[in-house]
């Protein structure tokens, strides 16, 4: 069994300083296989964001795997946008934007979604792809895949019109051969997860396709700063258990509030049990609640 913590959308210069204290302490006391982060480490992609951002994760557990998101590339800057987009990045962050972890059982992979020409949308390159393609190929089958995106495939089950990857359902055609099976986001600051399938029809392949909350932003969408704890089992056949842990404002720390169990029969994801939202969690929600209107501006 492998652990991942999936953090995404820490958005330093916008954060909850209670909560950022908060993250760190409740990774401390855990110890994951591997540390997740998917994107927008800062609000404006300014230095002392990113510097913030950077001692951050210097607190958190290892090892670590980081893709940067669209946040993480300058917006007014024009020079910067256009000609050094992730340079900040690359010298806080880490200078590896194709990032692995790779153990006996768990092989994840990271791949930049995030683009100078547009403000929000996610986009992978052929050559990308053709990496990706190489590197998930070459594990054998018996190791857990996953591959890291600032931007999710799938649509949360509230807003199916939210701003997913771009042409995603030809990348999973590329992708799903290699075996697949597990994608992990962030982007839209909202935590879901499902079988890829109920979004793409054609796709051969069961893939889990998991998103987390923003961890630490003051730019909620309704629902508390939350990450995902996810345990994995290698091999065709096996349990996946997301657990959502959810900032509970009233008391000051993280906490599970929604767990929910995948069993892969015969290939495929079935959602087996999930624990509904406990009266802490609901009393969180209440703290936050929905947004009436959803923010104007890119995630
Ligand atoms: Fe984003
Ligand atoms: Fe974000």
């Amino acid at each position: 069994m492998r652990t991942i913590a999936h953090i995404s959308d820490i958005h330093f210069g916008r954060t909850d300083p209670k909560v950022v204290e908060g993250l760190a302490k409740d990774l401390a006391k855990r110890e994951p296989t591997v540390l997740v982060v998917s994107g927008d480490f800062t609000q404006r992609a300014r230095e002392r964001q990113y510097q913030a951002a950077a001692g951050y994760l210097r607190r958190l557990p290892r090892p670590q795997l980081v893709v940067p998101g669209n946040h993480d590339i300058p917006l007014f800057d024009l020079v910067r946008r256009f000609f050094f987009p992730l340079e900040r990045y690359r010298r806080l962050i880490t200078a590896d934007l194709r990032p692995v972890y790779q153990d006996e059982e768990l092989f994840v992979l990271g791949i930049n979604t995030a683009r100078s020409f547009t403000h929000k949308s996610g986009w992978i390159s052929e050559e990308q792809l053709l990496d990706v393609k190489t590197r998930v190929c070459e594990q054998p089958d018996n190791v857990f895949k996953v591959v890291v995106t600032h931007h999710p495939f799938i649509p949360p089950p509230r807003d199916p019109r939210a701003d997913v990857i771009r042409r995603g359902a030809r990348y999973i055609d590329e992708m799903e051969d290699c075996g697949v099976d597990m994608l992990l986001a962030g982007h839209l600051h909202l935590a879901y997860h499902d079988d890829l399938r109920a979004h793409y029809k054609a796709a051969k392949r069961s893939i889990l396709s998991v998103q987390a909350g923003t961890a630490t932003s003051t730019r909620r969408r309704g629902e508390p700063n939350a990450y995902n704890w996810i345990t994995v089992s290698p091999g065709s056949e096996g349990l996946c258990t997301v657990a959502v842990r959810a900032w509970n404002a009233k008391a000051g720390y993280f906490e599970e509030s929604l767990v929910t169990r995948y069993n892969r029969v015969n290939g495929e994801w079935l959602r087996e049990k999930q624990v509904p939202v406990d009266e802490l969690a609901e009393k969180v929600l209440v703290e936050h609640p929905p947004a009436a209107v959803p923010p104007k501006t890119g995630l």
